[in-house]
């Protein structure tokens, strides 16, 4: 089953994580993909896993948070594949943990600046290729996004961005016939996650992953793969009459 055969998805942060198991996941079901990640990224697990799919591979360095990232990522896309017909905007970085009043400013900027600003401006330069397909767009936002954990506020804050970007963009993009779409994951096995327990002994690793294993009523961290499935079905061809929806993936974390 290729449901995406012959089409091209654009896909942030695909390096490494959730955005690797999405490049994997649209690459298996026919897309080439175009990975836009941090210049000096590891791609060769990416690499590796399209060349596997059969599918085509173009790499483009930069930063989600200036629009020359997006302007290179969509013409690689162009001049390579022809067009884009998904943007997968999945690129994120967490931030600092800290009360707001210990919250350093210059973090909680960097943090909207690619998780809020970084989508926006992904959305506005694949517009014009969007159109000409019929595209469709999955922004990453996270439970984070639908509640308020206080420790995080810069994260929590761009990850309700993007809710309001994917309505928004919905709305305005549907006589396009462009369709977008949100996926909200609960902590999942990355090394976003991973990275809390840096520092830490093995005691205090094993307690910070059991006290969010412990809110999830499936008792676990998702698996990468377990999003990219969803972002699948938002991005082919099952979910064409879904638009605007926010997509919780999350073991039931937010049916508490
Ligand atoms: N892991 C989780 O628990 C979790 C939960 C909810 C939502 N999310 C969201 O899912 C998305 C992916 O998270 P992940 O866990 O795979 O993260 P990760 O840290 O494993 O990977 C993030 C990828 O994004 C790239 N990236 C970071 N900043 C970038 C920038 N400015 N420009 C281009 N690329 C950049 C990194 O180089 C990396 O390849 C993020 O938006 C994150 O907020 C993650």
């Amino acid at each position: 089953m290729t449901p995406l055969a012959g089409q091209v998805a654009l896909i942030s942060g695909a390096a490494k994580g959730i955005g690797l198991a999405t490049a994997t996941r649209l690459a298996r079901d026919g897309a080439d993909i175009v990975a836009l990640d941090l210049a000096g990224s590891d791609v060769s697990a990416l690499a590796a896993a399209v060349a596997e799919a059969g599918r085509g591979l173009e790499v483009v360095e930069g930063d989600v948070s200036t629009p020359e990232g997006w302007d290179a990522a969509v013409a690689a896309a162009v001049a390579r594949f022809g067009g884009i017909d998904i943007l997968v905007n999945n690129a994120g970085i967490s931030g600092p943990f800290a009360p707001i009043e210990r919250y350093p400013i210059e973090d909680f900027d960097r943090v909207m600046a690619v998780n809020a600003r970084g989508s926006w401006l992904g959305i506005r330069a694949c517009i014009p290729e969007l159109r000409k397909r019929k595209g469709r767009v999955v922004n990453i936002s996270s439970t984070a996004g639908l509640g308020g954990p206080p420790t995080i506020s810069g994260y929590t804050m761009s990850k309700h961005a993007v809710i309001g970007l994917t309505k928004m963009a919905a709305m305005g993009l549907a006589a396009d016939g462009i369709r977008v779409n949100a996926v909200c994951p609960s902590p999942t096995d990355t090394d976003m996650m991973r990275g809390l327990e840096v520092g830490r002994s093995d005691a205090e690793a094993r307690m910070i992953r059991a006290r969010f294993e412990a809110d999830c009523p499936l008792g676990r961290y998702a698996a990468p793969e377990e999003i990219a499935a969803a972002i699948a079905f938002l991005a082919g061809p099952e979910s064409s009459f879904v638009t605007g929806a926010i997509l919780s993936v999350d073991g039931g974390v937010k049916a508490r």
